[in-house]
C-alpha cells in the first residue's frame, strides 16, 4: 500500500464527472488499498477516486463501522432528510451545512465485481453521499447552504459529524 496526494479543490479533475471500473484487475485493488490508506492517515472518513487524481467510480468509506469500498456506486433510493456539517479532505478549513436524505440504498460493486446492495442511515449515509458526489465532480460547497467559521467548530472538533470526506 502507498500513499497518494490528496487534490485540493482548485484542482480540475474534482470538477469532472468520473467513467465506471470495467476491469477488476489488481490495479483496481492496489488504488483501492492506497485510497483506504490516505483515508486513514488523513483522518478521514471517506475518500473518493477523483481526489487521488484517478477519474474512476470508485470510493473508500469508514464512519467507524469498518472499511466499505464501493465501485460504480449508485444510489437506487433514498428516504427522509438531515441538515448537519461536512468538511472535504480536499477543502481544508472549509466547513458547512449539507442537507442530506436520512436514508439510502446503494448499490454497487466490490473490488472483484461482485454486485453488492447495503442500507446506510444517518452519518453513513451522508458520508457516502458526499463521495458520490465528487464522482460527478461536485463538491460540498457547492451545495452548502450556509458555511460554517472554523473558529466556532473548534470545540466541537472531536464530533463525528465533523470529520473530512
Ligand atoms: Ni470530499
Amino acid at each position: 500500500m502507498a500513499l497518494r496526494k490528496i487534490v485540493l479543490k482548485t484542482d480540475d479533475v474534482l470538477r469532472k464527472k468520473c467513467k465506471n471500473v470495467e476491469i477488476f484487475d489488481e490495479k483496481l485493488g492496489i488504488l483501492l488499498d492506497d485510497m483506504a490508506e490516505t483515508m486513514y492517515k488523513a483522518n478521514g472518513v471517506g475518500l473518493a477516486a477523483p481526489q487521488v487524481g484517478i477519474l474512476r467510480r470508485a470510493v473508500v468509506v469508514d464512519t467507524g463501522e469498518g472499511l466499505l469500498e464501493l465501485v460504480n456506486p449508485e444510489i437506487i433510493k433514498a428516504k427522509g432528510s438531515q441538515r448537519d456539517v461536512e468538511g472535504c479532505l480536499s477543502c481544508p478549513e472549509e466547513w458547512g451545512y449539507v442537507v442530506r436524505p436520512m436514508e439510502i440504498v446503494v448499490k454497487a460493486q466490490d473490488r472483484h465485481g461482485k454486485f453488492i446492495q447495503l442500507k446506510l442511515k444517518e452519518f453513513f449515509a451522508r458520508a457516502v453521499c458526499h463521495e458520490l458526489d465528487h464522482l460527478e465532480g461536485r463538491l460540498f460547497i457547492d451545495i452548502a447552504d450556509e458555511m460554517v467559521d472554523p473558529a466556532e467548530l473548534e470545540q466541537e472538533s472531536n464530533k463525528k459529524t465533523t470529520r473530512k470526506k
